[in-house]
């Protein structure tokens, strides 16, 4: 019944005392269409003409991951790796030639040790998981990632992980310390194993290129007891063109502990017409008594009052950004890793120069169609801009105001076009305003627009796209992949980043 006899027969004989029917889903069996439709984020990719996996596994060990590394190389088979599932292209869990998902779903360990101020998490824990581990030990500590508690730590890690406290303390790959990999041999490295170019490799460079990452050993930041959260929205009449210009100019230059990204949405107006709000959304590592003297000298034009802003703990910030929750919402649901689900398209960008007003205003042209789109504006500087480029292979370091992320949402297959279409419109229209040679992105608001592997998986096709995403790192992510996948095991013939051949 299965559909590759003699990869399961490996399988089999790899793990003798084991029944491997534990750990292996097939479109024959029940469980299979749960398993594969459990994390999908992005339902552009959950249709019936989706390519599907041969076989689905769910290690429960190490070996497990191990055996099925080997075996599918034995028997010509692709595959995949799934941590979060929240790959905005579906590319942790397609393949349009015949292939193996490694789902992680059950690699989902998280040891907190708070003596050390460090943490061993398995790739397949969710940030929920993470940041739920860390509090119930300590209310001082945390560790910079996402703002979404849904998404894989094997994904936003190895892609770079951008947060609330990033300007404090860096990028989730910038606080990793030691890792656990499997790679095209099926052999286990950790830091000491796999060297320090690898270990570089996979903290921005995405994983998947590389090997199965297995677990991270982060580094716990210390944060205070009590921190202030405010949205303070703002609409067009209410001067919301001069305020974006105004944040753009100093928000990377707000001290470390101030955190203030700006949501742009479509909004209707008092009489009844369209509008554009600016959401100003921060956390402040601090009581609102020192926050308020702070936004007073930095940023008056904001208006901010004290009646704003909330004092909650670290972990219940995590709530307040990723879904609205109010102080004091019970952080058992960070544990959720149901999430609701819909179709959506991103791209980014980093910008090096404020946009004049002229030009924000041409921007909110395109926000009165009929539209649901976002865009999220996440400020840089300190910690972010003292980093060298070169220290992990996420460039968007020193000189970097900040990142734009835009992000349209919809519902059903049909009205695809319609969105994806006004993306692409307000992704050229941005053009003049952004980074530039290279137009640059961040890998884990992933874009196929921007490029994907030819069949050849050159190095001359690859770095047209890859320098996109990794500037001048893009040479050394060649490299290292040259010399540890040399046969490009981890490839995908037509969709995938950095999995390329050197030659
Ligand atoms: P998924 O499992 O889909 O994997 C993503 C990629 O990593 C794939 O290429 C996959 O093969 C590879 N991979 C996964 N696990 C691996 C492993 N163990 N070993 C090797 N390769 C592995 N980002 C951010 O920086 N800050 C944010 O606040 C947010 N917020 C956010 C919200 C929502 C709703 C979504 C959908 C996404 C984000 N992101 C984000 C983007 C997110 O960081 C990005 O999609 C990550 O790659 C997702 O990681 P997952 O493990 O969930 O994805």
């Amino acid at each position: 019944a299965y559909p590759n006899l003699e990869f399961v027969q490996c399988l089999e004989s790899l793990n003798a005392a084991f029944d491997v029917s534990k750990i292996l889903h097939t479109p024959g069996t029940s469980t299979y269409l749960p398993i594969l439709h459990s994390s999908i984020q992005n339902l552009r990719f959950n249709s019936s003409t989706t390519p599907k996996p041969q076989i689905i596994i769910t290690p429960l060990s190490e070996s497990h991951v191990q055996s099925t590394i080997i075996c599918s190389k034995k028997h010509g088979m692709q595959t995949r790796v799934r941590s979060g599932g929240h790959d905005y292209e579906g590319d942790s869990y397609i393949s349009s030639t015949p292939f193996v998902l490694i789902d992680l779903v059950n690699f989902r360990k998280v040891d907190v040790n708070i003596k050390e101020t460090t943490a061993w998490v398995q790739a397949g824990a969710i940030l929920g998981e993470v940041y739920h581990s860390i509090a119930k030990q300590s209310k001082v500590h945390a560790f910079p990632a996402g703002v979404c508690p849904t998404i894989g730590v094997g994904g936003i890690i190895s892609g770079g992980g951008q947060g609330t406290i990033m300007r404090k303390f860096g990028l989730a790959a910038d606080n990793v310390i030691d890792a656990v990999i499997v790679n095209a041999e099926g052999q286990i490295l950790d830091r000491k194993s796999m060297g320090e170019d690898l270990f570089w490799a996979i903290r921005g460079g995405g994983g998947a290129s590389f090997g199965v990452i297995l677990s991270w050993k982060i580094k716990l930041v210390e944060v205070p007891p009590v921190v202030t959260v405010f949205t303070v929205d703002r609409t067009l009449e209410q001067g919301a063109t001069k305020l974006v210009h105004r944040w753009q100019e100093i928000a990377d230059k707000f001290h470390e502990d101030l955190f203030v990204r700006i949501l742009i949405t479509s909004g209707n107006n008092t009489k009844g017409g369209k509008t554009v709000q600016a959401a100003f959304n921060s956390l402040f590592l601090g009581t609102t008594k020192d926050l308020l003297p702070l936004i007073q000298k930095s940023f008056p034009e904001l208006g901010l009052k004290a009646s704003d802003c909330s004092e909650m703990s670290w972990i219940e910030t995590i709530g307040y950004f990723s879904s609205g929750l109010p102080k004091g919402a019970p952080i058992d649901a960070l544990l959720n890793r149901a999430r609701a689900k819909d179709f959506f398209k991103a791209k980014s960008d980093f910008v090096k120069t404020p946009i004049p007003e002229v030009g924000l205003e041409g921007l909110w042209k395109l926000y009165s169609q009929d539209n649901t789109g976002v865009i999220i504006l996440d400020p840089y500087g300190a910690k972010m801009g003292s980093i060298s480029i070169t220290d992990t292979p996420f460039p968007h370091r020193g000189g970097t105001l900040y990142n734009i992320q835009y992000i349209i949402n919809w519902s059903n297959h049909t009205a695809s076009k319609v969105n994806i279409d006004w993306i692409s419109d307000v992704y050229n229209y941005m053009t003049p305003y952004v980074s530039k040679s290279p137009r640059s992105s961040y890998l884990n608001y992933k874009d196929f627009d921007l490029g994907r592997n030819d069949v050849s998986g050159s190095y001359k096709n690859a770095i047209s796209w890859g320098t996109k995403y990794f500037g001048p790192n893009f040479q050394r992510l060649a490299k290292v992949k040259a010399t540890v996948d040399p046969h490009n095991f981890f490839r995908n013939k037509d969709a995938n980043l950095v999995r390329f051949t050197s030659g």
